[in-house]
């Protein structure tokens, strides 16, 4: 095979299959992102989108009232801290919300049944270390929620796997920063697991 074969034959085989993808593009606009190569199933991408957007409602809920219901004099840095995640919560409902229309399904944001669509639980805690507990808690749940999603879509959707790792990373980040609130306001580090 003389030098340069192999990769027009390659070039040449690509140009192909660019017809055949411009060709599949064409039919089924309606169904708008979700392409024929599309390996997940979508109604099940939704209504596992949709548990991950109930979960970010209870989030922003929950961190919203201790935002405004957390008291004592040490507490003003911890209320700007929930509600600074009460606000990147919103950020990936938005997200979720965004992905679900876009595979053409309908985000869920009826109240009717968020709590129990939802991974996270709404607990209002009794002072300051139990709000910052509880948000503890419920950030590992999203976490482990999320990182189950991700492997869960792996090569199959690519688009929701990178974003929802996005998401993932953001959790991790809101568990470290309930973590160094415990560790401050209990006052003894965490090193039991
Ligand atoms: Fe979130
Ligand atoms: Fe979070």
């Amino acid at each position: 095979m003389k030098k340069g074969e192999k990769s027009r034959s390659a070039t040449g085989t690509f140009l192909t299959d660019i017809k055949e993808i411009r060709r599949r593009a064409r039919q089924h606009l309606s169904a708008g992102a979700v392409t024929q190569n599309y390996e997940g199933k979508v109604e099940d991408t939704v209504a596992l989108l949709n548990h991950a957007v109930a979960t970010e409602i209870v989030c922003i809920l929950r961190y919203k009232f201790h935002a405004v219901c957390a008291t004592g004099l040490a507490s003003e840095a911890v209320k700007a801290e929930f509600a600074q995640h009460a606000k990147e919560e919103e950020q990936h409902l938005d997200l979720l919300a965004e992905r679900i229309n876009q595979l053409g399904g309908k985000p869920n944001l009826n109240p009717d049944g968020v709590i129990s669509r939802a991974a996270s639980e709404y607990i209002e805690g009794e002072n300051l270390v139990d709000m910052i507990k509880e948000n503890l808690v419920a950030e590992r749940i999203a976490i482990e929620t999320y990182r189950d999603m991700v492997r869960h879509f792996g090569n199959k959707d690519v688009t929701t796997r990178v974003l929802l790792e996005r998401i993932l990373a953001q959790e991790e980040e809101h568990a470290n920063d309930m973590h160094d609130l415990l560790v401050t306001h209990e006052g003894r580090p965490m090193l039991e697991k």
